[in-house]
This record gives C-alpha cells, structure tokens and sequence, in this order.
C-alpha cells in the first residue's frame, strides 16, 4: 500500500506543499489538517482538481485538527496511521514584518528573526509532546524555524526526525552556479553544505561585511573544486528572488525532494536543518525511511556542531542551555523592548505559549500604530 501522508498546517507554505504532494506519484493518500474547515476543504479541493487537470488523480481529505488539542492529535494520527507527520503550523507567519512601513520594518528586522522563537516552537513543541506520547515511530519533518526549534526540543527529548528547508535552499543556487561556471551538467556537480537558517538571507539577500560561519565542499565527478570554482562567491553571487511568500515555492520543493527520499528504497545524498535535533542544517543521507549524517571529509561531527552554534547568535540567540531555556543576544532583546515594550532575555520552553500570545499581541498593537492592521 502506498504511504500515507499528514500534513499539518495549510497557511502560506502548507498550501503550495499540499499542491506539489498531490502530484507526487509516491503519495497514497493526504490528509491535510489545519484550524478552519472550510478553507481548508477549500484548499484540498482545489489542490485535487488542480492535480486532476495536470493529469493526476491523488486522494486528499482534510480534517479539522487544533494541535492545542492533544486529544484530538492522539486521535488523528492512530486513526490515519501517517507514514510521514509534517507540520507548518506556527502561531504566526514570518513575514509579517514586511508589512510595517520600510523604517519600522527595518527596526524590527534589526532584531534577527530568533526573538520569534515562541511563536515558531509552542505548536511545534505541542505536536511532538502528543506524538511521543503516543509513541509514534514514523517520520517527523517540521517547518517552523527547525535550526533552533527543534535544538530546542532535542533538550525536551522531543525532537522531530529533521526539519526542512533553510540550508537545502541555499544548495540548489550554489550547485547551478557551480555547473554554469564548470559547463558541466548540473547532475554531475555535488554540494556539501553545513550551514544555519541565518545565512540563507544573505545568500538571497543584501551582502553584509559579518557572514555566519559555514562549511562548504562543491564536486564534480568526485573532485573537489570548491576553489576552483570560486565556491565562496558563488554563494554570496546575487541571485535576485522576488522578496516574500514566492520563496515558499523553494521550501516546498525542496520538502518534496526529501519526503520523495524517506519513502525510496535508495539513499542519497540531501540536506536538511536539524537532523535528529541538532543545531543548524548538515548534509544528510536520506532513504529507506531513515536518515543519517552523512560524513564530511576535512570536517568532524563537533566542527560542524559547532559552526551551527557559532551562527545562532546571527539569528539573534546566544544559547540554548541543557534544559531548552534559550538566551537572546542582548542587542535582538534591547530591539522589542524598546519598539514593542516586550521584554524577554531568556525563554524557558514552558514558558513558550504565554511569550508568544504576548509577542503577537504586542506587535499588532504595534504594527496598527503605525497603519498596518493584520
Ligand atoms: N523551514 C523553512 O524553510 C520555512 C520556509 C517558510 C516558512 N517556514 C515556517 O513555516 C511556518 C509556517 O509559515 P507560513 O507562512 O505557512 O505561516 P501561515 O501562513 O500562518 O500558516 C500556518 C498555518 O498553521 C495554522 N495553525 C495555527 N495554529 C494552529 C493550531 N493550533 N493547530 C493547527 N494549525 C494551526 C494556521 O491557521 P490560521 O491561519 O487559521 O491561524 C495556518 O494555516 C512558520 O513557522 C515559518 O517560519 C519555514
């Protein structure tokens, strides 16, 4: 039988996930859960007949599920049995930002998108805690903020099998560089990356004088060419993207590509954010419904650990301590104090929901101060 999939969460990169499943030949059945029933039914919907007139004929149904409720969690995945569990559902977008006028928006950008941590971990956390109760044994693949969340809940003993995104998004563009400059097949060409979710937007974005740390080995047919090709700068090269939401189109078919590795019998090469809860993102071998680290040459395991670390304070976090408690850089802190009054130096994971109420509060009142209501 072919495997089922469930997907939590279709907001803004849920719903181009669930259009790109419905033509993945590998899926028997999505089940896509979210907050409102009738989008949601909506979306399914539109995703199947979509699919039907692209010549496939997937079977999508979607369910009302709150992860807030962990009943009705429980419930859901013994009755679906999933496969694959993965989850876009955070408490708030990361784009909203964006919506303030240019200097405010530059002012709360200024803090690093980790002051955010609660509203990316709480449903996260919420999920993982129902699953493990349960102890589902299949694969767990997250969207919110996975360089970090799931760190985070790596403490807990809850983490998620891996994330997606972030750093496998960064790879394509090098790799397409790489086999333009080389005039060689983009198939012949490999990339190893290890790298956190704070330099993806400097690889999209704006260069800056500071990057964050990052370990990068481009081959072609075995041979290293990292230099030769000029690996740094092809990295950095400006690749303009248009700015927002159009980058979920990346996301998710960089989340199919490995979903498409979990349920094939052969291994490969791909890279996800926070395999096995670690910090930051590492290449990965994918296949047989397991995933492991896949071994760098001139790298350790505590090198690349460590580059990950070293890049958490780009996102505006210092550290995540033994229990889960992450501390924020003083400067990212100092940033909502003074623009939202919202005060948070340190976050105890338990403490996550309540921070994150207060955080979305606070930056509506803030963002309707200056013209913006959401
Ligand atoms: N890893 C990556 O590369 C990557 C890329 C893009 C985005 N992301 C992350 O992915 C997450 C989702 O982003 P997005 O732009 O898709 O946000 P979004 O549009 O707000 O979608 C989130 C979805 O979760 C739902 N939801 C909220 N609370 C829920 C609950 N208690 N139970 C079940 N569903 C709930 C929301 O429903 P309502 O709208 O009804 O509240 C919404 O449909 C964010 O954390 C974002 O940072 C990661």
């Amino acid at each position: 039988m072919k495997p089922t999939i469930l997907l939590i969460g279709v907001g803004g990169l849920g719903s181009v996930i669930l259009e790109f499943l419905a033509r993945e030949d590998c899926i028997g059945q999505i089940v896509a859960c979210d907050l409102n029933e009738e989008r949601g039914t909506a979306l399914c919907n539109l995703a199947r007949v979509s699919a039907v007139a692209h010549g496939y004929n997937p079977l999508i149904c979607f369910i009302p599920l709150d992860i807030n409720n962990k009943a009705a969690v429980i419930e859901t995945v013994r009755k679906e049995k999933p496969d694959i569990i993965l989850s876009t559902a955070s408490m708030q977008t990361w784009w909203l930002p964006d919506l303030l006028p240019p200097e405010q928006a530059a002012l709360i950008k200024s803090a690093g998108f980790g002051v955010w941590l609660p509203v990316h971990l709480t449903l996260t956390m919420k999920l993982m805690e129902a699953l493990y109760e349960l102890n589902y044994k299949g694969i767990t693949l997250t969207a919110p903020f996975p360089d970090v969340v799931n760190c985070v809940l790596d403490r807990l003993r809850l983490a998620p099998t891996c994330g997606v995104g972030n750093l496998d998004e960064i790879v394509p563009k090098v790799r397409l560089l790489a086999a333009e400059r080389l005039y060689v097949p983009l198939e012949e060409v490999r990339v190893l990356l290890v790298a956190h979710h704070a330099l993806e937007s400097l690889v999209y974005g704006e260069p800056t004088d500071e990057v964050p740390p990052y370990f990068l080995r481009i081959k072609h047919k075995g041979m290293d060419v990292t230099e030769a090709v000029g690996g740094s700068e092809l990295l950095f090269a400006p690749y303009a993207i248009p700015p927002g939401t159009a980058i979920h189109f990346l996301t998710a078919g960089s989340t199919i590509r490995l979903i498409r590795a979990f349920l094939s019998d052969e291994e490969v090469l791909l890279h996800t954010p926070a395999p096995e809860g670690l910090p930051g993102g590492y290449p990965v071998i994918v296949g047989n419904r397991s995933l492991k680290l896949a071994s760098i040459e001139g790298l350790t395991l505590e090198e690349a650990i460590a580059i990950n670390e070293r890049s958490h304070r780009f996102d505006g976090i210092e550290r995540i301590e033994a229990d889960g408690t992450v501390v924020f850089c003083p400067e990212a802190s100092e940033v909502l104090k003074t623009a939202l009054g919202y005060e948070c130096t340190r976050l105890w994971p338990g403490d996550s929901e309540e921070r994150a109420k207060e955080l979305i509060a606070r930056f509506k009142e803030y963002a309707k101060s200056h013209g913006v209501i959401f």
